[in-house]
């Protein structure tokens, strides 16, 4: 795992807006995976700050999401897919046509069908690039900890803890947040081209330092990304506290050709 320290939530946002704007180069229809969250919307913003001055072009992106909740109306203003559609598709310019994302929908019987439906979709579009964010447990997407490593996109049942978290988003009230969720497996997320995970703040440092140091275990899913080949995790000075093995990562990014991007 590449681990890359920028000073600030900004300069991390920029660090992997690059990466964006170099695959957007090299690939103009490449499929972007998107994670929801507060973390990556400094990315989003100065995305949208670039195409908005004309310096990129994401609009023949594909982008598909990470997970979803199930239960919810249709229309509901915290549907993950809302949340992409602001914050994603239309400030960067891209068709509502290429934005996939599991069916919240689906109710009953009909929710393995869908998660298997969208697995298979992922597999065959081919994730180019899947931004994450990572839970202060360490997880990822909403595969909470003790998920098989090895999972597909599935229906999960949230924990007590995420329910609660979430609930600022729901009035504050947990008997309104969905016990229920479609998530792109860790093995799903795993098929991913290339994964760069995104934390900042003090709150992640342990999450981060357990997933890039710690040993790979189902108690923090984040640790999986140790068996890809090609992670990168962008962090700031914060989020990189609790990490042993900083002057390593700093001298092995600070002597990195440039023509090698993340
Ligand atoms: P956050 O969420 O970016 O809002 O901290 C990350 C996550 O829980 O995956």
């Amino acid at each position: 795992m590449e681990v890359v320290i920028r000073k600030d939530e900004s300069s991390v946002a920029a660090l992997v807006a690059d990466a964006v704007d170099r695959l957007a180069r090299a690939k103009p229809d490449a499929v972007l995976g998107v994670a929801t969250g507060d973390t990556p919307i400094p990315l989003y913003r100065e995305l949208a700050r670039r195409v908005d001055a004309g310096a990129i072009d994401l609009s023949r992106f594909r982008v598909v999401m990470l997970d979803e909740y199930l239960g919810l109306p249709a229309h509901h203003d915290q549907l993950y897919r809302r949340f992409v559609e602001q914050e994603v598709i239309g400030p960067l310019g891209i068709d509502p046509d290429r934005l996939y994302g599991p069916d919240s929908t689906a109710r009953g019987e009909q929710v393995d069908r869908a998660a298997l439906h969208y697995d298979t979709l992922l597999t065959r579009l081919g994730v180019d690039l899947q931004i994450l964010g990572i839970g202060s447990d360490g997880h990822i997407g909403f595969n909470e900890p003790m998920s098989s490593l090895a999972s597909r996109t599935r229906i999960k049942t949230l924990t007590e803890q995420t329910r609660r978290d979430n609930s600022r988003f729901f009035h504050g009230d947990l008997a309104r947040v969905p016990t229920h969720v479609l998530t792109q497996g860790i093995g799903t997320i795993l098929d991913a081209s290339h994964v760069v995970l995104v934390a900042t703040g003090v709150g992640k440092a342990a999450a981060v330092a357990a997933a890039v140091e710690g040993p790979v275990t189902a108690r923090v899913p984040a640790s999986a990304l140790q068996l890809h080949r090609h992670v990168t995790v962008a962090v700031d000075e914060d989020g990189a506290s609790e990490l042993r093995y900083v002057d390593y990562y700093r001298h092995t990014y600070d002597n990195k050709p440039d023509w090698q991007g993340l």
